[in-house]
C-alpha cells in the first residue's frame, strides 16, 4: 500500500473534480489516494449531484498558522476541519518561495492541522543552488528539524527537490534513495520512526513505479499529472 497524493495547485473547477470522481469510481485500488484541491472544492461532494468514491480522500494545500481572528483571506484548520477534508500540504516550495513562508511558519501551521484533526503534508527539498553547493542534506535536515511539530505523530513528510518540480527532470534513483535515508533517519532521532516519506516532483505513470519501490519512498505526491484521470490513475495503478 502506497500513498498517492496530488496536489492540483491553483487549478481546478468543479467539472474538474466531477471527471476525477468519475475516473476513480471506475478503480479499485489499496493506495491511499488523496487529491488535495483548492479550497473552492473541499466541500463539493454530496452537492451539485457529485458524490467522491470511497476510495479517494481530499486535501487542502494550505491552512493559516493562526486560530481564527482578522486574517482577512485566510482558511483556518477549524474550517477546513469543517469541510470533508482530511489532509492539508504546509510547506509546498511555492509557498515557501512566493509567500515567504519560513520553517517556524510552516511548523506553526503543521501544528493548527494535528490540533484539528487534519494529517499535515509536510514538504521540504533542496534549491538548485543549495544541491549545486553540495547542502541538500543539510538542507533537507534543518527544514525536517524545523518544520516538523515536535513529539508528533499523525504527520506526513514529502521530499520534493525544489529544482525538479515542474521541471520535467527528476533525480537519480541513488539521489531520491540518499534523501529518503537521511529523512529516515533524522524523523527516526526525531522519535518519529514511521513516518511516511513521500517523493514529489515530476512524477508520471511511467516513472511512479519505479520510484516507489525505491527503499523508505512510501508514495509520491504529484502535481501537473493529478489534474486529468487519464494521467493519474496510471499512476495510481502502477503499484499495488
Ligand atoms: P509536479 O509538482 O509533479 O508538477 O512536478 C509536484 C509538486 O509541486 O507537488
Amino acid at each position: 500500500m502506497k500513498i498517492i497524493a496530488g496536489n492540483w495547485k491553483m487549478n481546478g473547477t468543479v467539472g474538474a473534480l466531477r471527471d476525477m470522481y468519475a475516473g476513480m469510481s471506475e478503480i479499485q485500488t489499496n493506495n491511499n489516494v488523496i487529491i488535495c484541491v483548492p479550497f473552492t472544492l473541499l466541500n463539493i461532494q454530496g452537492s451539485n449531484g457529485i458524490e467522491k468514491p470511497t476510495n479517494l480522500s481530499i486535501g487542502a494545500q494550505d491552512v493559516s498558522a493562526h486560530n481564527n481572528g482578522a486574517f482577512t483571506g485566510e482558511i483556518s484548520a477549524q474550517m477546513i476541519a469543517n469541510t470533508h477534508a482530511k489532509y492539508v500540504v504546509v510547506g509546498h516550495s511555492e509557498r515557501r518561495q512566493y509567500h515567504s513562508e519560513t520553517n517556524d511558519i510552516v511548523r506553526e501551521k503543521a501544528t493548527r492541522a494535528l490540533e484539528n484533526g487534519l494529517t499535515p503534508i509536510i514538504c521540504i527539498g533542496e534549491l538548485m543552488e543549495e544541491k549545486q553547493a553540495g547542502k541538500t542534506f543539510d538542507v533537507i535536515e534543518c527544514q525536517l528539524r524545523n518544520s516538523v511539530p515536535a513529539n508528533q505523530s499523525g504527520i506526513i513528510i514529502a521530499y520534493e527537490p525544489r529544482w525538479a518540480i515542474g521541471a520535467g527532470l527528476t533525480p537519480t534513483e541513488k539521489e531520491i534513495a540518499d534523501a529518503h535515508a537521511l529523512i529516515a533517519k533524522t524523523l527516526e532521532s526525531m522519535g518519529l520512526a514511521n513516518t511516511p516519506i513521500l517523493y514529489g516532483a515530476s512524477v508520471k505513470g511511467s516513472n511512479a513505479a519505479e520510484i516507489m519501490s525505491i527503499p523508505n519512498v512510501d508514495g509520491v505526491l504529484v502535481g501537473g499529472a493529478s489534474l486529468k484521470p487519464d494521467d493519474f490513475i496510471p499512476i495510481i495503478e502502477s503499484v499495488k
